[in-house]
């Protein structure tokens, strides 16, 4: 047969219409050590916030299928995977715009933000990739410290509000602290700031909650707007896909952004998010498994009076300011890898919550 623009697009559908979604049973960690691209003697990586299952199996084998058909563009795949994600979330296509991560995402955001001089406002400590971004386009940057349970301080962040104000980020739950802001509360504080401004709720974590996606507001409101990513609970940080979802006008503005509006995945990262996205029981293992070795972690860590922040995700932010030993001293000795401190005072800083398995080497280093 004749390869034509018709026949390879039955061909991607074949593809993907003939991946069973089976339950997943034990989900095996992925061995990384060796592997082509990662040295021999790699560290235990608990610094990124990865899922260590991931990818789903059947994103896996989506993927390694589609890279046969990697020579052409992925416009049908595209736009199915833009289809999925609306129906996913009862929302029209045109409130979706798909990009290489959400930190592209974020990104686009800024872009828009940015196009009239003024401030924008985000936590202490938050998710901030993107703010150095929004300063060099001429966002001063004003930044309100956490409350002293490390959440958002939602009432201090909308007196901080002034006529200038172009962004207000918030990142739910936050990182590095793993806190939630109240669904209420939220609510609340979106519906006053909105009224002024643009709000960014990045809900990069929020599948490990049992709290929902503020995603049904945004038909309502042009200056919503929710981020969310691929590399977190499914598994896909080295796909690099994340996604918008905002009002229509929204979108269609940061769209005029893209210099290709949805064009930046590539086809093989585009098949796995879409197989990953109909793999509920890959999403719902990765979820249970996360909250078992997180109540793993967090019950040993305090035995030696590490006092921990309750997660709602996939990390930990904990205080070593009490413990015995050198904390960071003791992770290097164990060639694991966490993270530096984000707040001097009281010494905290955050691990990725890995495998049953590297928890307790984790634990095992910290005794
Ligand atoms: C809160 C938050 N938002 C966005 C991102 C960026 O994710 P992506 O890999 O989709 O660019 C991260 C990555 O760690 C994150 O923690």
């Amino acid at each position: 047969m004749k390869p034509n623009r018709r026949n390879w697009l039955g061909q991607v559908g074949l593809i993907l219409g003939g991946l069973s979604i089976e339950p997943v049973k034990n989900l095996a960690a992925p061995q990384l050590s060796g592997a082509v691209y990662f040295p021999e003697n790699m560290p235990i990586w608990l610094s990124s916030n990865e899922n260590p299952y991931g990818p789903s199996p059947t994103a896996r084998k989506a993927m390694a299928e589609s890279v046969n058909i990697s020579n052409r563009y992925g416009w049908k795949l595209t736009s199915d995977l833009v289809n999925t994600i609306a129906e996913k979330n009862n929302l029209a296509t045109d409130n979706i715009l798909i990009d290489a991560g959400s930190t592209e995402i974020l990104d686009l955001v800024v872009q828009l933000a940015a196009l009239e001089k003024g401030n924008f406002i985000l936590a202490e400590p938050t998710f901030n990739f993107w703010s150095a971004r929004a300063e060099m386009l001429g966002l001063k940057k004003i930044a309100i410290p956490l409350t002293i349970d490390k959440k958002h301080n939602l009432p201090a962040m909308l007196q901080a509000i002034t006529t200038d104000t172009k962004l207000v980020y918030v990142c739910n739950p936050n990182n590095p602290t793993g806190t939630i802001c109240g669904r209420e509360e939220l609510l609340t504080f979106i519906n006053e700031v909105t009224k002024r401004t643009l709000v960014l709720v990045d809900e990069a974590y929020i599948d490990f909650t049992n709290q929902p996606s503020l995603s049904n507001l945004v038909t309502e409101n042009k200056n919503l707007i929710i981020a969310k990513t691929f590399s977190k609970i499914h598994g896909l940080a080295g796909g690099r896909i994340g996604y918008a979802l905002a009002h229509n006008a929204t979108i269609e503005r940061m769209g005029q952004l893209q210099s290709w509006v949805n064009g930046g995945v590539s086809l093989v990262s585009c098949a796995g998010a879409l197989a990953s996205l109909k793999d509920d029981a890959f999403t719902n293992e990765t979820k249970s498994l996360n909250e078992k070795v997180r109540q793993y972690t967090i019950e040993n860590l305090e035995k030696h009076n590490i006092n921990c922040i309750p997660s709602y995700t996939n990390f930990i932010y904990f205080s070593v300011e009490n413990y015995k030993k050198d904390y960071f001293e003791q992770l290097k000795a164990h060639n694991i890898m966490g993270t530096g401190l984000y707040e001097k005072q009281g010494k905290w800083t955050r691990i990725t919550i890995g495998t049953m398995a590297e928890m307790e080497k984790f634990i095992n280093a910290v005794k």
